[in-house]
């Protein structure tokens, strides 16, 4: 990674989950970063982490990505050729609720960020992606040519229009673009000093589950054991963070390295492997040597059945594979869940 070695990467959303372990794993990688966040649904504890960790002061801009103003001063402000942009919204329940908020955020955003690296000549962009435009599909496990189904949530259907943008900027410029299909991101830095900080009551699995071990919630509703999977419970590939923030950096080294096949590519990130929740719940329980209290609940609306990513892109093209064992994900996301706890 020689070139990529001393590139400037804005990151967008960086004091987030995902945006605070990817700075981790870009300055650890040897690039040089700027981070911009507009603490919506977080504060400065994973940027404090992200320093801790890597004993470097983060270049920050406390901006929202939709002021177009305030995004055109990062942009001349500071020489990064590359961008990853992470800031979005991401509850799915309250986009269903609230479509226009999602609409406007997630796609003024990163229109934005487009229009401001076209104007100020910047190369190279990852898009944060989801499994979620796959919906239900009928063929698992799902490759990047599975057929994008119809959006069941403005959320995603945010994702697919942003693809979309992406793909035709791309095609109209010389701005070279990946979107990241994520599966289902979890787990913590293995020091604890960053980690998932939902607001509020969490919408996923493995906060909700931290937080039901740590005594926040009562108890853990485990949505529907009545589906045709083995167990009856969901299934899903759940990724490490650590091991999806690695991805990023992949990304973002091969179209600096000018690898890329296309200049528009999509990776699925996902370890390969379904896990059920009930499965997860259990293997949590074991991992933490603790006892979870949880309860069978209906069916979650909106969720589907299963699904899992077939890598074999990622694994070959980006020359990326996911490491961590769920095991010590899992043990990862309780260590977290105390630290944060114990700074209360
Ligand atoms: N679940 C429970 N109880 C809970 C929370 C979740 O049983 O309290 C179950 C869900 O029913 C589902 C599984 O745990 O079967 C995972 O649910 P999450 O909410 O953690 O994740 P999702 O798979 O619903 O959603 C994730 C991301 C979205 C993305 C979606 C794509 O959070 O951003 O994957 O499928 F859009």
């Amino acid at each position: 990674m020689e070139t990529a070695k001393k590139q400037c990467v804005l990151v967008t959303g960086g004091a987030g989950f995902i945006g605070s372990h990817t700075l981790v794993e870009l300055i650890e990688a040897g690039f040089d970063v700027v981070a911009v966040d507009n603490f919506s649904n977080s504060d400065d504890t994973c940027l404090k982490g992200v320093e801790a960790i890597t004993g470097k002061k983060i270049p920050f801009e406390e901006v929202d990505c939709c002021d177009y103003q305030a995004m055109e001063n990062v942009f001349k402000h500071y020489e990064f050729d590359s961008v990853i942009h992470f800031a979005a919204f991401k509850a799915v329940g309250e986009s269903v609720e609230m479509p226009l908020k999602y609409y406007r955020n997630n796609i003024a955003s990163f229109l934005n960020i487009l229009e401001l690296m076209q104007k100020y000549n910047r190369s190279n962009i990852v898009f944060s992606s989801s499994a979620t435009v796959y919906g239900e599909s009928e063929v698992l496990p799902v490759t990047e040519e599975t057929p994008r189904l119809p959006a069941t949530s403005s959320y995603g259907n945010t994702k697919q229009i942003c693809e979309d943008i992406l793909r035709d900027a791309v095609a109209s410029s010389k701005l070279k673009g990946i979107a990241l299909r994520y599966f289902n991101p979890i787990g913590a830095h293995p020091s604890a000093l960053i980690g998932e900080l939902p607001r509020g009551v969490p919408n996923n699995l493995v906060p909700f589950i931290t937080q039901t071990a740590s005594g926040i919630r009562e108890c853990l509703s485990v949505f529907g054991n009545d589906y045709p999977t083995p167990d009856g419970s969901c299934i899903r590939d759940y990724i490490d963070v650590v091991d999806l923030a690695k991805a990023h950096v992949s990304a973002i080294a091969r179209m600096i390295e000018g690898k890329n096949k296309q200049n528009y590519e999509i990776f699925n990130v996902g370890t390969g492997k379904g896990t059920s929740v009930l499965e997860l719940v259990e293997m949590f329980q074991r991992v933490n040597n603790l006892k979870l209290n949880y309860k069978i609940a209906p069916r979650r609306q909106g969720d589907v059945m299963s699904i899992y990513a077939d890598t074999t892109l990622a694994n070959t093209e980006l020359g990326w594979k996911a490491q961590r064992s769920l095991e010590d994900t899992l043990a990862s996301a309780w260590k977290w869940e105390q630290y944060i706890r114990s700074k209360e």
